[in-house]
């Protein structure tokens, strides 16, 4: 049973048309059975095997199932991407161009708020029967972040970032695609409810994990440089700059603060003008020099983007919540965590190293499932 490293085709199809086969083929033995009701010695009752078909069928069906969630957003439609300045959202065929200043005012209609922070506050609004996001700027004094975010947003495209759909600098307006489950703070509250109890598994949230270590490699790889995802400076911060897909992934949403890291010409960032505190944020964040001397930025040491490698442990163990199986997932993880607390910056893995690792933990993970469910069959 090979299929389940198997990207393309639907190995899934193939194997319930088998067990269709199985079940089909007993019930004519079933019937053959009752035609031949004088024969005194059978086998096996039919409902018996009845039962056990019944029991294949479903443990078919929930790999199936697990197989077809985890491996859609892969092969989606919608991310063979727009060429620049174009949109393509839910079922629309075609690429649209970002809407203009006079679009945005006469065909988009406000309907509530959903959320808001610093910079920002989103409503829910429909444009062309369709729900979106419109954001406008709380605040004037916010409009340098408000216009880096909005740059950073026009040029970071993709699939691992909100779609934009248009903007107006003059009224300090963003419209993007809208999203239901919102941010990723609501993950407990949205899995929680029966409709998603389904996808309530540690290979779901692993993928979650893996998504969200994805969108951090690809920030770190951008078409601009290195960027430094800036705006999180504890957990439940960090997650409301992502926001969670109706089909279970997770795009970056805020954007507004990314400085760059240019490691050849020694160009550092920090985050903010002001002290920062706790573990969740790096050592390196914090004020070094000691309770006596008070905290000032021109003496504050700047830092590289491995402050995003020493969240990654956090953010993952979030996501992995406290569902059957999540304490084994977090057992395997244990050591690549470690190493992205070292307090060396230099001696912490890259993204891509733990992608790598997540993804050998989650084939390593799944083989072994199959194996107990083949010897309990
Ligand atoms: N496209 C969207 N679909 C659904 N909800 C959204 C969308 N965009 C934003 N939100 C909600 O609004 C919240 C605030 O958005 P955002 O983080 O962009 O604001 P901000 O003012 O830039 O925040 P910050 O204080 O971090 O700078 C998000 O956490 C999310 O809950
Ligand atoms: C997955 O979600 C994204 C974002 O909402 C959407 O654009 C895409 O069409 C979805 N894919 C599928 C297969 O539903
Ligand atoms: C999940 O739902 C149960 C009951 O449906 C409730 O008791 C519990 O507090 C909920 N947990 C969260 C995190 O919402
Ligand atoms: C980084 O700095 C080097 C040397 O100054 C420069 O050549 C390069 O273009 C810079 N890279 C980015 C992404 O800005
Ligand atoms: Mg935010």
């Amino acid at each position: 049973m090979d299929w389940k490293r198997e990207r393309s085709g639907s190995p899934c199809r193939k194997l319930l048309a088998e067990a269709q086969e199985i079940t089909g083929d007993n019930s004519m033995e079933k019937k053959a059975q009752d035609s031949r009701k004088g024969a005194p010695h059978r086998a096996v009752p039919p409902a018996v095997g009845l039962l056990f078909s019944m029991a294949l069928m479903n443990t078919l069906l929930y790999f199936c199932l697990d197989w077809f969630f985890i491996s859609r957003p892969r092969s989606a439609p919608s991310s063979a991407h727009c060429p620049h300045g174009h949109f393509r959202m839910g079922q629309m065929k075609n690429c649209s161009p970002w809407l203009s200043c006079e679009e945005l005012r006469t065909e988009v209609r406000q309907l509530k708020r959903v959320g808001e922070g610093a910079v920002k506050r989103v409503f829910l609004s429909e444009w062309k029967e369709r729900k979106v996001a419109l954001s406008r700027l709380t605040s004037l004094e916010m409009k340098d972040d408000f216009l880096h975010g909005l740059r950073m947003l026009k040029t970071l495209q993709s699939k691992h970032v909100v779609t934009l759909l248009g903007y107006c600098e003059e009224d300090n307006t963003i419209l993007t695609e809208y999203h239901p489950l919102g941010s990723l703070s609501n993950l407990e509250e949205t899995l929680n409810l029966s409709k998603y109890h389904g996808v309530n598994t540690w290979q779901h949230r692993l993928q979650l994990a893996m998504n969200y270590v994805a969108i951090i490699h690809y920030l770190h790889h951008s078409p601009l440089g290195t960027l430094v995802m800036c705006d999180s400076s504890d957990l439940p911060k960090t997650l409301s700059q992502y926001l969670l897909t109706s089909n279970f992934s997770i795009v970056v949403n805020d954007l507004d603060a990314l400085p760059l890291v240019n490691h050849s010409s020694r160009t550092f960032v920090k985050c903010g003008h002001r002290e920062l505190h706790g573990d969740f944020v790096a050592p390196e964040q914090l004020w070094p020099y000691g309770e006596d001397m008070p905290f000032d930025d021109d003496l504050m040491p700047s830092y590289d983007e491995k402050i995003d490698i020493w969240k990654i442990p956090d953010v993952s163990s979030f996501l992995l919540g406290h569902v059957e199986g999540s304490d084994m997932v977090r057992f395997h993880l244990f050591d690549i965590h470690k190493a992205c607390k070292s307090q060396t910056p230099a001696e912490r893995p890259t993204a891509r190293e733990i992608l790598d690792t997540y993804e050998k933990v989650l084939n390593l993970l799944r083989e072994t499932v199959m194996s107990q469910t083949r010897e309990m069959l």
